[in-house]
């Protein structure tokens, strides 16, 4: 079933075949060492990876699929973890896996039609993230969509053999309308 929609991209809820996608984009270095925590475990056959992904499935992630609306091809995932009911707050990942599709407008698009569903749809009054210094690309994607950095924690993440500052991002019901009025999100 798809829950939102971009202008580019659909979000999905997960279907067992796309699996295979995600244990690719796992598996994948260069996206593992920019999504950190929300592609965990690498090196992992498919078995593993189902039993892994099921067993984080059931626990406070709740991911779907990123697919083009074009040609339907799942290109990532995106991600609300921590649902916390009494503050409606939730905690937002995402991962562009196929990297050619890096850096064209598709993570931006997605992160909108999925912000757009955990305000209008589950009601949440805060989105939440975190991200390291490094992660321009992906700092950039979050505020164009209406994202703020709220704070820094300096060198609070040891990545590579280098100390990193993690980037504290978040985005409330307030900021949303205020976008939403200006442009009809
Ligand atoms: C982060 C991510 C979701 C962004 O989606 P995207 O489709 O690649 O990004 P977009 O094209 O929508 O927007 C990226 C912005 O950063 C800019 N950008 C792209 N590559 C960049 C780079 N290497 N350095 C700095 N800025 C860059 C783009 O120009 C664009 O800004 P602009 O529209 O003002 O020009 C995607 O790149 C991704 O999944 N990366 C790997 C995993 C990851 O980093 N996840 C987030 C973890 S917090």
């Amino acid at each position: 079933m798809i829950i939102a929609q971009g202008e580019l991209v659909n979000i999905r809820e997960v279907r067992w075949g796309d699996l295979k996608y995600l244990q690719k984009w796992a598996n994948d270095p260069e996206v593992a060492y920019w999504a950190r925590a929300e592609t965990n475990i690498s090196n992992v056959t498919i078995g593993e990876f189902r039993r892994w992904y099921y067993r984080r499935a059931s626990s406070s992630v709740k991911r779907f699929i990123i697919e083009t609306k074009e040609t339907k091809k799942p290109i990532g995932s995106i991600s609300y973890r921590d649902y916390d009911s009494v503050n409606k707050v939730v905690v937002l990942g995402i991962h562009i896996g196929e990297k050619n599709y890096w850096g064209k407008g598709f993570g931006t698009d997605a992160i909108k039609a999925f912000v757009k569903y955990l305000f209008d749809t589950l009601d949440i009054n805060r989105i939440e993230l975190d991200t390291f210094d490094e992660n321009v690309r992906a700092i950039k994607a979050y505020q164009k969509c209406g994202f703020k950095i709220e704070g820094i924690l300096r060198e609070a993440r040891f990545i590579e053999g280098r100390f990193h500052d993690v980037i504290i991002m978040g985005m409330t019901r307030k900021d949303y309308l205020k976008i939403a009025n200006k442009t009809q999100m």
